[in-house]
């Protein structure tokens, strides 16, 4: 799982934890925005939160983050939880099922550092890339003229979202407490990553010598 901040990277980094371990990316923000795009009920219900910088109820995100998490190519391949679980009631909805992370990443990064990362976000909506004007900026000028913004990318919005997740995240971060890795998200991006896939990196090889190890004696038929 990898929690922070709006804009502490969380987007940035799946993108490069993805490429390299090739799990399945599932980000609750793009989820609920698909639905918004799709103009179904729930995407209708959830822009309204969204657009005050509020959490969505649990009754639209939680199935929907239930439902992704249990398709085959995230079984198979293993999955990245992107922005879920933001509340004490989401991570036990994952607990009722027996969802335990390997990892809980937490991303951090000073508050107004943050409102520059939203303010100049872009995305390409060919590639999904993310893109920042000033930090991270399109190689050309055909991709800078297709760059969109999000609806809730404004300041003032972004100070709504932050202080909603400052309401809610000591209360995800107690569950998730032993297995915490808390990295500095406030340095280039592939300062941050090297620090993430070293973690990974270890957490990977524990679990192949413990899949390797013999049965204990008292476990043997
Ligand atoms: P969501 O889409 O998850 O938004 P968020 O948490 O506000 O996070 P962001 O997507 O804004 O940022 P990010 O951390 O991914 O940063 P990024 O990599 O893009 O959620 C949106 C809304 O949906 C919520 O407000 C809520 O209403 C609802 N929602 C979502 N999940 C929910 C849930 N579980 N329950 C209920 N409601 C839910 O980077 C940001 C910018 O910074 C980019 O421009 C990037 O290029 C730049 N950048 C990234 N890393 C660096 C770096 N190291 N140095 C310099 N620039 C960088």
């Amino acid at each position: 799982m990898i929690s922070g901040a709006p804009a502490s990277g969380k987007g940035t980094q799946c993108e490069l934890i993805k490429e390299k371990y090739g799990v399945v990316h599932i980000s609750a923000g793009d989820l609920l925005r698909a639905e918004v795009a799709a103009g179904t009920e729930n995407g209708k219900r959830a822009k309204e939160y969204m657009a005050k910088g509020m959490l969505v109820p649990d009754e639209i995100v939680v199935m929907m983050v239930k439902e992704r998490l249990l398709q085959r190519d995230a079984e198979e391949n293993g999955w990245l939880l992107d922005g879920y679980p933001r509340s004490l009631s989401q991570a036990m909805a994952l607990e009722d099922l027996e969802i335990r992370p390997d990892i809980f990443i937490l991303l951090d990064v000073p508050d107004e550092i943050l409102i520059e990362r939203v303010v100049g976000r872009r995305r390409d909506p060919v590639t999904g890339r993310i893109y920042h004007l000033e930090y991270s900026p399109p190689e050309n000028e055909e991709i800078a003229a297709r760059l969109t913004q999000r609806f809730d990318d404004t300041e003032e919005k972004a100070r709504l979202r932050l202080q909603t997740h400052y309401q809610n995240v000591e209360s995800v971060l107690s569950e998730y407490e032993e297995i915490t890795f808390k990295v500095n998200g406030n340095a280039p991006k592939e300062e941050v990553f090297a620090k993430i896939d070293k973690t990974l990196a270890s957490i990977l090889e524990k679990k192949s010598e413990k899949d390797s190890a013999p049965a204990p004696a008292g476990l043997a038929h």
